[in-house]
């Protein structure tokens, strides 16, 4: 009897122009544009089989071995309905083939680095998802399509299907149909590029994004301000500069932006705090670092970045690497270990999973 399974894996990006805010919390429309680098290191990634089969009772979900209620009208069943619906009009189109949009699956994730601590674990988790549906499904959906489909999973879902510089372009339809990522350059454009993951804690974050935008749309003022005056010149910007290749705007973007994201939870009511003390020890390392390489040489080295939690993220081109690590070491010594409360996951290029 024919098995029908495909096993795909999809890696976390991290955000340059930081997507907080949703217009329509159902569909995952965003309040602003928002783009990313994806990382292409083996330490981040979520790989995930799906299967179907007739004996199937009903739709089923491990996420790192522990199953996963999947909610009726929630996201992973939203996920799951819409790449169902592909496939049957695949089937429509291609009567031959096996009617697997009537089976149910059952998927099993597993992502092999913390989950829910500001590391885009839920990126990497229902980018994976929908491409493995996608291959088990065969369908021959582009990959701007099936982000779509993952922003409905989670917003920075989308970002995960391409590798390299990616754009999530808000849209402005009711529907979402124009809300989706696109490709800004690949990975191979900037080979140079390199991320160093410094993963300060590994606890579960305290505020969960869905809940913090929520909140933070409702109470801040300075989100509507950041929204209206500020990014849709920053997306524009930093654009140029990665095809430029123009690192030093696109490391000062990448800073302020990350600046404000914090600043704008700051400003929610009551206010929400990703960064802890050694986030902010990092900033003022990479601050004086920069300084001094901007007095010497007239340009910046490096660009850290903070999602919805303490770890940073810093961008910096390969010739860098080794100097940052070596600083990081020197101000947080128990950083040369994988183990709490300080580890550094190492640097890789970034790009095409
Ligand atoms: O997609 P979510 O709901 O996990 O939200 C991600 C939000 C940030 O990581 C803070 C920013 C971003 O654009 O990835």
């Amino acid at each position: 009897m024919a098995v029908y399974q495909a096993t795909t894996s999809a890696p976390v990006n991290i955000a340059v122009i930081k997507y907080w805010g949703k217009r329509d919390t159902k569909l995952i429309l965003p309040t602003n544009s928002s783009l990313s680098v994806t990382l292409d290191q083996d330490h981040l990634r979520s790989t995930t089989t799906s299967r179907a089969d007739p004996s199937f009772e009903k739709d089923r979900l491990w996420l790192n071995g522990e199953e996963e209620e999947i909610k009726e009208g929630g996201r992973l069943a939203t996920c799951i309905k819409e790449m169902k619906g592909l496939r049957r009009e695949f089937e429509e189109k291609n009567p031959s083939e096996p009617k697997l949009s009537s089976y149910f699956v059952h998927i099993s994730s597993r992502n092999n680095f913390p989950t829910a601590a500001g590391l885009a674990s839920s990126a990497a988790g229902f980018a994976a998802l929908v491409s493995s549906l996608a291959a088990l499904y065969k369908l021959p959906a582009s990959a701007s399509e099936l982000s779509r489909i993952a922003r409905q999973g989670s917003g920075s879902a989308c970002r995960s299907l391409f590798g390299g510089y990616v754009a999530w372009e808000q849209g402005s339809k009711p529907d979402g149909s124009d809300s989706f990522a696109v490709e800004i350059a690949p990975q191979s454009h900037w080979p140079d590029m390199h991320a160093l993951i410094c993963v300060v804690s590994d606890d579960k974050k305290g505020t969960s994004s869905t809940s913090g935008m929520q909140r933070t749309v409702e109470t801040s003022p300075l989100l509507q301000h950041r929204i209206k005056e500020v990014v849709p010149a920053r997306m524009a910007a930093i654009s140029k500069a990665i095809l430029a290749k123009d690192f030093d705007t696109f490391a000062e973007i990448t800073m302020q932006d990350s600046n404000q994201f914090h600043a704008v939870a700051l400003d929610t009511y009551p206010p929400i705090f990703y960064m802890n003390d050694v986030s902010r020890a990092i900033v003022a390392v990479i601050t004086e670092y920069n300084r001094i390489a901007k007095e010497k040489t007239g340009h910046l080295k490096a660009a850290y970045t903070y999602d919805a939690g303490p770890n940073a993220v810093i961008y910096t081109p390969k010739e860098n690497v080794k100097e940052i690590i070596e600083l990081i070491v020197k101000y947080f010594p128990q950083a040369n270990t994988f183990s709490d409360p300080f580890g550094l996951f190492g640097a890789q290029g970034v790009g095409a999973g």
